[in-house]
């Protein structure tokens, strides 16, 4: 739009005619004179059409969310009439002039309210109207300024973003995978990710040595209030580098966050306090404890790490002693054991009691991320899936890329990842994930907006070689 002024800039412009373009926020006639309020993604401002105003019969037909370019001049209010703590509560715009942009329908739910009140169905119907109140508008924004925030100080760590594929081959880590079928090899599937975990390891050996991505996951389990099927992680992986240097370099990062972002919240504890899973469980019940003092304060962040988690647990739970059950890992099977249980792991001892370099942030009392320093060495990877029970045709199979990689010179290496969503639910004040995604999932699993999932026709099926059994609609 030519000449446009942002809303937050008005203040500048006083005496002065501007336009501005802007949707009808509220509008109040009073007959003689009909106030408004205009909004854009800078905020709100007061306008004002005055008696026998030019502009009157146009502004009489205007109504809630159409969209409008309003000429008008910018006036201070008179001292009675400032209202000093709201934004432009100086000024009002005297409306002399308005071009309706495109009208709207009366809106389905009230966005100048909190929508968190409103059905979550119906908003996520309407995503793109829950996303003009200002608290979802703020969440995006914050979301947005917090991934550039991480990206810039990971750079000057001497991290690069490097994408990795989406299409890629079932990788181990404890949920359903999303697949994607190969129109190419009949009856063959590409995995969606469930993480980068493979990838990030591989650009170890690629020599990238310190590897971050803002990077999209995909896991096929149930939603719930911290999770979805499709969420974000702040994934990194850094070569030569103990538990400490990982450790360290995610709470400066954290840090460094919160003191540029977020100046009003206070960190409860540096450096992060840690527990281990053991008393974890023993004093709180949980693996992921809530270490805040005060839950009544909103800005605390209580940080902490949880420490030395079994690396293997039995599949079968039965509490019968004799039970032949196998093992399977508790987080990562690329994970290292600590250094001092590494040999249990090679002589296949003590396998219940061997710990894993694995560490969990927490915060508040939600897991915010995981991470480990990995096997770099070939048979001591070999030897979590042989006590796992893997054949030795099944581990090359499925890990041979993972092995032959770590007999061409990988580096020790570790790194971690964060859930995005998460952190910023938290830092945001907000009950659950979805507030903080553009374009969340219901807890069904679906985008009641672009009503997916849904069926695909015949010819779609024949050509992916796919038969599918008759369903109903859901
Ligand atoms: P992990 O599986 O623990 O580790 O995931 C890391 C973090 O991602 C977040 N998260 C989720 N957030 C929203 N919805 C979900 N469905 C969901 N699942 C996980 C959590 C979790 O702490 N590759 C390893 C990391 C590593 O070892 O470097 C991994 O993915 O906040």
């Amino acid at each position: 739009m030519k000449n446009r002024i942002l809303i937050d800039e008005l203040k500048n412009h006083i005496d002065q005619e501007v336009v501005i373009g802007a949707w009808v926020d509220t509008r109040r006639d009073q007959g003689k004179m009909i106030f408004f309020e205009f909004r854009d993604r800078t905020g709100k401002v007061q306008g004002v059409t005055l008696p026998n105003s030019a502009a009157m019969e146009i502004a009489k037909t205007l109504r809630s969310e159409w969209v409008v370019a309003v000429t008008g001049k910018v006036n201070k209010r008179p001292e009675r009439n400032v209202q000093a703590d709201k934004q432009n509560g100086d000024i009002e715009l005297e409306v002399l002039g308005v071009e309706v942009l495109n009208e709207s329908e009366t809106p389905v739910f009230d966005i100048t309210a909190d929508t968190r009140e409103v059905g979550e169905e119906t908003r996520l119907r309407h995503k793109y109207l829950d996303m003009r109140s200002p608290r979802v508008q703020n969440n995006i924004r914050m979301r947005a300024k917090t991934a550039k925030a991480i990206r810039d100080f990971l750079e000057l760590e001497g991290f690069i973003e490097v994408e990795t594929p989406l299409l890629t081959k079932s990788t181990p880590e404890g949920a359903r995978d999303f697949v994607v079928p190969a129109r190419l090899y009949p009856g063959n599937f590409y995995a969606l990710p469930q993480s980068p975990q493979q990838y990030k390891q591989l650009l170890m050996t690629g020599g990238i040595e310190k590897y971050f991505q803002v990077a999209k996951c995909l896991r096929d389990e149930d939603s719930r209030g911290d999770r979805q099927p499709e969420f974000t992680q702040i994934d990194l992986e850094m070569s030569f580098v103990d538990r400490e240097d990982v450790m360290a370099l995610n709470e400066r990062a954290l840090i460094d966050l919160v003191t540029k972002l977020y100046p009003e919240k206070k960190i409860q504890e540096i450096p992060f306090p840690r527990i281990t899973y053991k008393e974890a469980m023993e004093k709180y019940g949980n693996d992921r404890p809530d270490f805040r003092e005060n839950k009544e304060d909103l800005n605390v962040l209580a940080f902490g790490w949880v420490i030395d988690f079994p690396f293997f647990e039995r599949t079968d739970k039965s509490d019968n002693p004799q039970a032949e059950g196998e093992w399977t890992f508790t987080h990562n099977p690329f994970s290292a054991p600590k250094p001092e249980h590494m040999d249990w792991l090679m002589n296949r001892e003590n396998i219940g009691d061997i710990l894993t370099t694995q560490y969990d942030i927490i915060l508040n009392g939600y897991e915010l991320g995981g991470g480990s320093i990995r096997n770099h060495k070939p048979e001591r990877l070999r030897k979590v899936f042989e006590i796992m029970g893997h054949k030795p045709e099944d581990i090359d199979a499925n890990f041979g890329h993972m092995l032959k990689a770590f007999s061409l010179g990988t580096p020790p290496h570790g790194g971690i990842a964060w859930g995005f969503d998460r952190l910023m639910m938290l830092l945001q004040n907000e009950p659950n994930i979805r507030e903080v995604i553009a374009f969340p999932k219901t807890g069904e699993g679906k985008d009641p907006m672009m009503d997916s999932p849904s069926l695909i026709s015949d010819k779609q099926l024949a050509e992916l070689n796919i038969i599918t059994k008759k369903v109903e609609k859901k």
